[in-house]
């Protein structure tokens, strides 16, 4: 299992969003997570991504307990093996398509030119080979969302959490993300876990978990 979540408890002061989430997936699986609006979706991937630190339970990510290590620790291991997709994509405005992909390895500590070919490698795999010197704003929400994929596997990440990835994005648009998604998946093995209200995405993947009154059911 790359992901082994056990009893996993968060609340927010009096609110109990999550009551003991158990949740396993297994290497290059993809799996949906759906649920109604505020029923803890983004809490739980923020944890399992190591954004967020729960009240208990137990967390095993890629073999690593991730809850006893340090907080340099954790930005190290998140840095190196998780991997995020937002709604919005949170691209640098004033830096190229390709810039950006190369952000995360030059912080990483690799070398410039390594970086370049690692970010063009991944731009042309999701398909954006022709814009490599496009500023975000030159790129259409679709192609936005694309160089934030890129990014997000840039490290080579153990797990990729999208946070409902395609939810700003018009319906033909949409498909052709969840179609590049699941490209991703068969050209790298990636693992995914994907937040998602998308029925059609969801069926896409291999399963889906549907979070309700602060557990999977
Ligand atoms: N940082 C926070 N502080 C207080 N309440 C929060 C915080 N984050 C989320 N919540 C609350 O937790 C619940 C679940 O939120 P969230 O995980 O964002 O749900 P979802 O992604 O499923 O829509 C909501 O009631 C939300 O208001
Ligand atoms: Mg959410």
């Amino acid at each position: 299992m790359i992901i082994e979540a056990k009893n996993i408890r968060k609340s927010f002061g009096s609110v109990e969003v999550l009551k003991g989430v158990d949740f396993e997936v297994s290497r290059g699986e993809i799996v949906a997570v759906m649920g109604a609006s505020g029923a803890g979706k983004s809490t739980l991937l923020q944890i399992l991504g190591t954004l967020l630190t729960p009240d208990s339970g137990s967390l095993l990510i890629d073999g690593t307990s991730v809850l006893s290590l340090g907080a340099g620790d954790l930005s190290a291991f998140r840095n190196r093996r998780i991997g995020f997709v937002f709604q919005a994509h949170h691209l640098l405005p004033e830096f190229s398509a390709r810039e950006n992909v190369m952000i995360p390895l030059l912080i990483g500590g690799e070398k410039e030119a390594g970086a370049r070919a690692r970010a063009d490698e991944l731009l042309e795999l999701v398909g954006l080979g022709a814009r490599l010197a496009h500023k975000p704003s030159e790129l259409s929400g679709g192609e936005q969302q694309r160089v934030a994929i890129a990014r997000a596997l840039s490290m080579n990440p153990a797990i990729l959490f999208a946070d409902e990835p395609t939810g700003n994005l018009d319906s033909r648009t949409k498909e052709e993300i969840h179609a590049l998604l699941l490209s991703v998946r068969k050209q790298l093995g990636q693992t995914m876990v994907i937040v998602t209200h998308d029925a059609g995405l969801a069926q896409l993947c291999d399963r889906t978990c549907v979070l309700r009154d602060g557990e999977f059911r």
